[in-house]
């Protein structure tokens, strides 16, 4: 593959060199890019395994104008977190569950994903490379984007003779900077996913279409869409980026992953540590109606962590809900964010060393 280094600048960086630590303003991180030093990259072609993979330097790289992933959007990616633990490990928050989704995604997209094994050990090498970017605790994690694309040129649709299985990184502060919940708009207009298509897997093609949405919520003041289902308009699904939970009484329910929703690895984690606290986890069918009796609302996701939602509009009404520190979701994500760092032991193996 064709390389050349990107020699990107950016506001974040610092002009004093740190052994250990990259220059970065570590303070003032938000969830945009932050080039780090090297990316992984392995090649496989249509029917045979990948290539062993190998670390270069972070930058462009040459793709055909005419491949899979440019044309027909053949894509899938994943995301998940490095953290530097007070005791000085660098740790995963469980990257087989984003290996094993990547398999899920590459079967509905129709292309070869790496094994289990080579996926967490790319991952592992490629923080490893970059370990000078991995935020000091407390401040933030490494953000790792593995990628599964369609690399080869592929004119008729049809899946790409070539895939690439590349992860790049940036360190990362909070999603959504306001400290305070988010305040959502339920979007009446446009749909996120349908039965049958590929909302349930982490296609690329997911996420460009709800820009539309989002970038309309924010001119209005909204922090982000909350999107319905597709054959009814009835149900609550999924927050542009993230997956979203309710809670009223004991009860904390949250949309099912039949098809048209992202099973979040986080989703999933809230449930059990939810369950583990003695709530009772639902995975049904949400009705937007129980928005207006939901005492909490919250949405979880690697980006995300858990974030409490504030307010929910629904056409031209807001409801309100509790947030702060007594609210269910900040114990969740304290719970949460404590085995993520190391703070407290972590019981469920879900932790795994650098
Ligand atoms: C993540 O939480 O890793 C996501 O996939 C969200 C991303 C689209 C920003």
């Amino acid at each position: 593959m064709a390389l050349s280094v990107l020699l990107s600048s950016s506001p974040l960086l610092t002009s004093k060199a740190d052994e250990k630590y990259a220059n970065v303003k570590w303070d003032e991180l938000g969830f945009a890019l932050v080039p780090t030093d090297y990316m992984y990259v392995a090649k496989c072609k249509q029917g045979e395994s990948f290539s062993k993979g190998e670390i270069v330097p972070y930058g462009d790289f040459l793709i055909s104008p005419c491949a899979g992933i440019l044309n027909y959007g053949q894509g899938l990616f994943e995301g998940l977190k490095a953290y530097r633990t007070e005791d000085g490990r660098i740790t995963l928050f469980r990257p087989d569950q984003n290996a094993l989704r990547m398999q899920t995604g590459a079967d509905r997209t129709c292309m070869t994903p790496p094994s289990l094994d080579q996926f967490v050990e790319a991952v592992k090498q490629t923080v490893l490379a970059n370990n000078k970017w991995v935020p000091p605790p407390g401040k933030g994690a490494l953000y790792i984007r593995p990628l599964l694309i369609g690399t080869g040129a592929v004119l008729g649709v049809a899946s790409a003779p070539e895939y690439t299985f590349l992860i790049y990184t940036s360190p990362v502060g909070n999603y959504h900077k306001a400290s305070s919940g988010l305040n959502l708009i339920v979007d009446h207009k446009h749909r996120r996913a349908h039965s049958g298509g590929t909302g349930g897997v982490k296609s690329c093609t997911n996420y460009s279409p709800v820009v539309k949405s989002v970038m309309e919520a924010r001119s209005s003041g909204f922090s982000d869409v909350l999107f319905l289902d597709a054959a009814t308009g009835k149900n609550i699904e999924e927050v542009s980026t993230c997956n979203i939970f309710i809670l009223k009484g004991n009860i904390v329910s949250t949309p099912p992953t039949s098809g048209t929703i992202l099973p979040g690895i986080t989703r999933k984690s809230i449930s059990e540590l939810a369950r583990d606290i003695g709530y009772q986890v639902q995975e049904r069918d949400v009705s937007v109606d129980e928005l207006l009796e939901a005492e909490e609302v919250f949405c979880t996701g690697t980006a995300m962590v858990v974030k409490a939602v504030e307010t929910v509009t629904i056409h031209d009404k807001k409801i309100k809900y509790k947030t702060g520190e007594k609210a269910l979701s900040t114990k969740l994500h304290l719970i949460l964010t404590n085995i993520q760092m190391g703070v407290v032991e972590d019981k469920k193996g879900w932790m795994v060393v650098v």
